[in-house]
């Protein structure tokens, strides 16, 4: 089978383009340092010729309100638009568990205008979410610092590694589409203050920690449903303690 996946160079698309070739797929990946650009079209129709399955997990170089929201409104559209025309019969997105509850963020205003594109675009689908990868977790405390003290939320998260959600895609890529949403979590829920917390000590990181209910998360304030899933998430095989044991033994 013919599979795209946009946004093949990334964390998640380099494993899921590994994962599916593995699995004896032909696969396309494209992203702008190999000529395929989705804000621009630029090599869009080529990389889709004979394409059966599409998988976005491309993400917006900014995260600033106005360029997220122009990122994936206008990728989605040339994207379905380009599929359209290439007769693509499975597009698949990676989007995050909680989007609709988060939209005092531009981020996941902007992962919602994506989502909302897919559903009414005419191609069969399966939007994919997931919660926070484990590689994530530094970006968050980078995000959440000020002057070397790190405010975060004590809000439930289930963190999943990165391999797991690759995993998960592959499976879904060679799947019927569902036309509706399926939810990935990792195996262990925990509060998002205490997650930073073991990470910075695990990496020797003397930034401290202070919990506040109100701190906001990329814009938004939490409460213990907004990051966690529904009812039947696939669980994602990795802890988070194992992967930082292992993330700090390989520097
Ligand atoms: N971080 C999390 O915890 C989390 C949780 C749930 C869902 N997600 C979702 O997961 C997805 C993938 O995240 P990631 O961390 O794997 O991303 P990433 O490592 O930052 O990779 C982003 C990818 O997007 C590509 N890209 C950027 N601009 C593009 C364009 N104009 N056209 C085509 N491709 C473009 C990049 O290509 P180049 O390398 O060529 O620039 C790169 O391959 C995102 O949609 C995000 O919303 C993330």
């Amino acid at each position: 089978m013919k599979i795209v996946v946009i946004g093949g160079s990334g964390l998640i698309g380099s494993k899921l383009v590994n994962e599916l070739r593995q699995r004896g797929h032909a696969v396309v990946a494209a992203s702008p340092s190999s000529g395929v650009n989705t804000l621009t079209g630029e090599g869009l129709a080529e990389a889709l010729a004979d394409a059966q399955v599409v998988v976005d997990v491309a993400n917006s170089p900014s995260f600033e309100d106005k360029a997220v929201l122009e990122f994936f409104g206008t990728t989605g559209r040339n994207l379905l638009g380009a599929e359209a025309a290439a007769g693509v019969g499975h597009h698949i997105a990676l989007s995050v568990v909680g989007t609709e509850r988060l939209l005092a963020s531009g981020y996941f205003r902007a992962k919602m205008a994506q989502e909302a594109l897919i559903k009414a675009s005419k191609i069969p689908y399966t939007i994919v979410r997931s919660t926070q990868f484990f590689e994530f977790v530094g970006g968050i405390a980078q995000s959440a610092t000020d002057a070397g003290t790190v405010r975060l939320s004590p809000a439930l998260v289930q963190p999943i590694v990165s391999d797991d959600v690759a995993l998960a895609l592959a499976d879904v890529a060679v799947q019927e589409p569902r036309n509706g949403t399926v939810e990935l979590a990792g195996p262990d829920p925990i509060r998002l203050d205490e997650l930073v917390r073991r990470y910075l000590s695990a990496k020797r990181d003397a930034r401290t920690v202070i919990t506040d209910v109100h701190a906001r998360y990329f814009g938004t304030e939490l409460n213990d449903q907004s990051l966690t899933p529904g009812a039947n998430p696939r669980i994602g095989a990795m802890h988070f303690d194992d992967w930082l044991a292992r993330s700090v033994a390989q520097g």
